[in-house]
């Protein structure tokens, strides 16, 4: 994809999210770990911002939604149960020459030409992306992405697996929630948490991980409601994506085909991204009818259904499922983000992250550090914001231009300075300070007593 001016290369990602303490690569001295990367100080503040707005949305501002956080490893019936020991896996080829393994949905066959270039019908050729052998793949074979522990120390240890969603915890707990609060249909179980996929071919930095998290709902409704429930928390997803700051012209529908919808979902909307490696799901949003609950309850024996008080009918409710992964999330606001531009005849980069989810709302700085007097007053500043909007910061690292850039690279949207003006030294500008806009560069005075609500109605 032709880079611009909101769509920067993935190597000036990664390499920002490195240098500016966002993602790190996972066991980086050992050489790193496929699949895994680390979240440095920034990269968790920007996450954690990002899931306590999708709390705040999809959970604390609906009513009869209900957060769980359940345990990692569950009892291998729950998987059983479900399906994914049986079909939790992507077709895989392997390379009889050099033994690389691809994904075989990812490696395409290419046609096979003839000399006068035209395409015999029929014989298309497999390329092995590493040795680059033709027409030497073994046959193609489904390989389940669940990783495999043990629980236990005895030696017929107990097979357990690290869950593949966060969802098998939620459905493990509908019968807890129903018991323990009393939701009425329609209600939402939420759960925030790791997921474990053994990938083929983990690749394009974040995007397609080994250990990923997971934001998810299961809505439980009646049957028939499932089409109105499914359309609004379609219009919901929009709406997180718009204040998460992903364009709308960057995001677009998939509806997904039966035939590549996973087992349990009747009706499958994909949210995609424009990624600068091509377009590609970032979220999905299933109709996983009544599957799983009838699952569990005939494999558990323990029934499941609901007990609709006024009609006294017992039915097993239907479930919509907005999953959204937090990992491609990042990605997507990051690139969503990223901007370069001419300030003052310098060449910049900035992120312009929405106030709301920027992991530093405002840095607070005096003018110069070997000035006690400008150090002391920024200090009081610095304390009595901090109080106020913790995501604060404090820099007096390097010249004034200096830190406005760094700030600039992690998206800060406010930039504070303590001048000699805010000492008094024009008597009018006492206790004002300059408060600077990420986006414009632009610098105001603004009166100290002032700042706190500013930033607050920003965010
Ligand atoms: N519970 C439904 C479910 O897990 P999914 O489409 O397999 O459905 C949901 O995954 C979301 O999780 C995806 O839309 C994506 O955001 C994220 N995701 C899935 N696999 C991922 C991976 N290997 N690395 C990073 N994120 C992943």
């Amino acid at each position: 994809m032709k880079e611009t001016a909101t769509h920067p290369n993935m190597e000036k990602i990664i390499s920002l999210a490195k240098r500016r303490g966002f993602v790190f690569p996972g066991s980086e001295i050992y050489g790193g770990l496929a699949g895994t990367f680390d979240y440095g100080p920034y990269g968790v503040a920007l996450k954690n911002n990002i899931k306590s707005l999708w709390w705040n949305m999809f959970v604390d501002l609906r009513d009869n939604m209900y957060g769980v956080d359940a345990a990692i490893l569950m009892n291998t019936k729950v998987w059983e149960s479900s399906g994914h020991i049986e079909g939790f896996s992507d077709p895989l080829i392997e390379c009889k020459k050099c033994k690389h393994r691809f994904r075989a949905d990812h490696v395409q066959k290419k046609p096979k030409k003839d000399a006068q270039g035209k395409v015999i019908e029929g014989e298309d050729v497999w390329t092995c992306e590493h040795c680059g052998t033709k027409n030497d793949m073994k046959e193609p074979q489904q390989f389940n992405m669940m990783f495999k522990t043990h629980a236990g120390a005895s030696e017929d240890a107990m097979t357990v697996y690290l869950r593949p969603e966060t969802a098998g915890g939620i459905f493990m707990n509908y019968k807890n929630v129903i018991d323990s609060v009393h939701p009425k249909l329609p209600f939402g179980i939420a759960q925030i948490g790791k997921a474990f996929r053994n990938e083929i071919a983990p690749r394009d930095f974040i995007f397609r991980l080994r250990e990923l998290e997971q934001m998810e709902v299961e809505y439980f409704v009646r049957p028939d409601e499932w089409e109105q429930a499914f359309d609004e928390w379609r219009i919901r997803m929009h709406e997180y994506a718009d204040i998460i700051g992903i364009a709308k012209d960057t995001l677009h529908e998939l509806e997904v085909l039966p035939e590549d919808r996973a087992h349990y979902s009747k009706r499958t909307v994909d949210f995609e991204f424009d990624y600068p490696f091509g377009r590609k799901e970032l979220w999905g949003l299933a109709y996983r009818t009544d599957f799983d609950l009838s699952v569990h309850e005939k494999s558990s024996g323990v029934e499941l259904k609901y007990l609709d008080e006024a009609t006294k009918e017992k039915f097993i409710p239907h479930v919509i499922e907005p999953s959204l992964g937090v990992d491609r999330t990042v990605l997507a606001v990051l690139l969503s983000a990223y901007r370069e531009d001419d300030l003052g005849g310098d060449k910049r980069v900035y992120l312009a992250f929405p106030p709301a989810i920027a992991p530093v709302k405002a840095m607070v700085s005096p003018l110069l550090k070997n000035k006690p007097e400008l150090v002391e007053k920024a200090r009081s500043v610095y304390k009595d914001l901090k109080k106020v909007i913790p995501q604060i910061m404090w820099d007096d690292n390097g010249n004034i231009g200096k830190r406005y850039r760094r700030q600039d690279e992690i998206g800060t949207p406010f930039c504070i300075t303590i001048d000699f003006d805010t000492l008094g030294e024009t008597a009018e500008l006492k206790d004002t300070v300059t408060l600077r806009d990420r986006d414009t560069g632009t610098q105001k005075r603004i009166a100290i007593s002032d700042i706190a609500r500013h930033i607050t109605d920003v965010l």
